[in-house]
């Protein structure tokens, strides 16, 4: 696939058909998303491919504690007001394209409910790359950008593959329910996981397309002739 196809071509998927992703495959994907660069050629990255029981426990204990009402309880730290101002009006942007595409009303709360509920069972994507970064350079915000560019290539060449993906803050927000059954080791920290499958056609949020502020409005050009 041409590359700008594939970048214009990616979305979010967040609905899956229950078909297994083989072993192969999967490493196929993840020594592509290694090739990411990193500062110095660090790679303080490192992926836990998990699928079956490992991952249904994940999700069951995700949800028990969801629902109990658990303090997020993440490794990878984030403001603790929020998104605001045009960052929260964006966030609100996609959750109403999700909404509406999926014939959720505003104040439906069940519908939103199980909507969120899904979310913490990485939309039951039958496999879920957890991102981890090794604890030495977690407090490095560089080693952060490595992670993320790794995830991106990860993603990418899921696509190309014709999976779905989506990555899914939500599936770390118990970190402690990943680390122990995905059996992550002391010397690295959770940074995000992406769930992921072959996308299921007729989930209709899977055709969302997200939109992008216009280019005058975050990008500049300095020294250009016109
Ligand atoms: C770090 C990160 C965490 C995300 N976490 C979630 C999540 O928990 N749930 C979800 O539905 N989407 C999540 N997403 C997907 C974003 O909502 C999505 O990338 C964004 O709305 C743009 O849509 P697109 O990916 O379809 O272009 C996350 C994306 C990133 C980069």
């Amino acid at each position: 696939m041409e590359f700008e196809q594939l970048v214009a071509q990616r979305r979010s998927i967040r609905g899956y058909k229950p078909d297994p992703v083989s072993k192969e495959v999967m490493q196929e994907i993840v020594e592509i998303a290694k090739r990411a660069p990193s500062s110095m050629n660090t790679q303080p990255w490192n992926f836990h491919v998990l699928t079956g029981e490992p991952l249904e426990r994940i999700r069951e204990g995700n949800t028990e504690r969801m629902l109990g009402g658990a303090e997020v309880d993440r490794e990878i730290k984030m403001s603790d007001h929020g998104y605001q101002g045009v960052h929260r009006r964006r966030q609100v942007e996609i959750a109403i394209q999700l909404f509406e595409a999926m014939g959720i009303e505003r104040d439906d709360k069940e519908r939103r409910q199980d909507w969120v509920m899904r979310g913490f069972r990485q939309f039951d994507a039958p496999v879920s790359v957890v991102i981890t970064c090794d604890r030495e350079l977690a407090d490095d915000t560089v080693a952060h950008f490595d992670c993320g560019a790794a995830t991106y290539g990860l993603v990418l060449a899921a696509t190309s593959k014709g999976l779905g993906c989506v990555i899914n803050g939500q599936g770390i927000m118990q970190s402690a329910v990943v680390r122990e059954h995905a059996n992550i080791p002391e010397d690295e920290v959770i940074m995000t996981c992406v769930a992921m499958g072959w996308p299921n056609e007729d989930f209709v949020a899977n055709d969302v397309v997200s939109r992008r502020v216009a280019v005058d409005e975050d990008v500049s050009f300095v020294g250009f002739d016109d």
